[in-house]
């Protein structure tokens, strides 16, 4: 399919999700009024349907793992959507974002609603949160010096810390991070997008710490 075939956000709305409810309504109070009358066309996971937002997110808070992850936002990265979406999808703990409170919630794809989002206006603020909570904060970086995440082994209760593009990430994280780890690379470019850097490296925590058998 050409790239200006490909259906635009409504279209995609209109053929994934639920109806109306059909029949009786639950009385469960979880369930949204709003959308058992209009159907529900949201981007969740088949049990949530109908479910209001707060009660997604209520049970999301019961099952959360204990990773954190960072990402640094002293441009305007684009990046930290994605971020957001995948540590949503991998059930994170928070979502810091270090500098720039501003970010592009566009590459979120909504998922922005239901992750924990906390700002830092500097690496000093994200440490000391760290510090407060017992999380090994683990700066994911390719400069030298890193050990492979490959090979690492990933504390449980930890935050992992991602730059941005470009600079990568600052002195000051690489300087107060417990651990540095890099992705293992072959080709020529110096290194990969950020957003798909936090991804690897949160489903090395996955593989590492998670409950397989909860996976949805
Ligand atoms: C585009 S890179 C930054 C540039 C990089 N420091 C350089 O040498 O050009 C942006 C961020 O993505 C992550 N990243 C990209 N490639 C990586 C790799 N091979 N290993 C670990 N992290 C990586 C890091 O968090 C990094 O700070």
């Amino acid at each position: 399919m050409l790239e200006d075939e490909l259906p635009g956000p409504t279209d995609w709305g209109a053929t994934i999700g639920v109806g109306p409810w059909e029949g009786p309504w639950p009385d469960d109070p979880r369930y949204d009024p709003q959308l058992l009358a209009e159907g529900d066309r949201r981007n969740v996971v088949d049990r949530y349907r109908y479910w209001a937002v707060e009660a997604i997110v209520a049970d999301l808070d019961r099952r959360r793992h204990p990773f954190h992850v960072a990402i640094e936002n002293f441009g305007h990265d684009l990046n930290i959507g994605t971020v957001v979406r995948t540590a949503n999808a991998f059930l994170a703990a928070e979502v810091h974002v270090v500098g720039r409170r501003r970010w592009n919630r566009r590459g979120a794809m909504v998922t922005d609603r239901y992750q924990h989002l906390r700002h830092h206006a500097d690496v000093g603020g994200l440490l000391a949160f760290a510090g407060e909570q017992g999380l090994a904060v683990v700066a994911v970086d390719n400069g030298p010096g890193a050990a492979p995440l490959e090979t690492a082994e990933l504390p449980e209760r930890c935050v992992l810390l991602f730059g941005q593009e470009g600079p990568g990430l600052t002195e000051e994280a690489r300087a107060g991070a417990a651990l540095t780890v890099s992705i293992a690379q072959f080709g020529s470019t110096r290194s990969i997008n950020a957003g798909v850097a936090a991804g690897i490296a949160m489903h090395a925590w996955v593989r590492r710490h998670a409950d397989l058998g909860a996976a949805r």
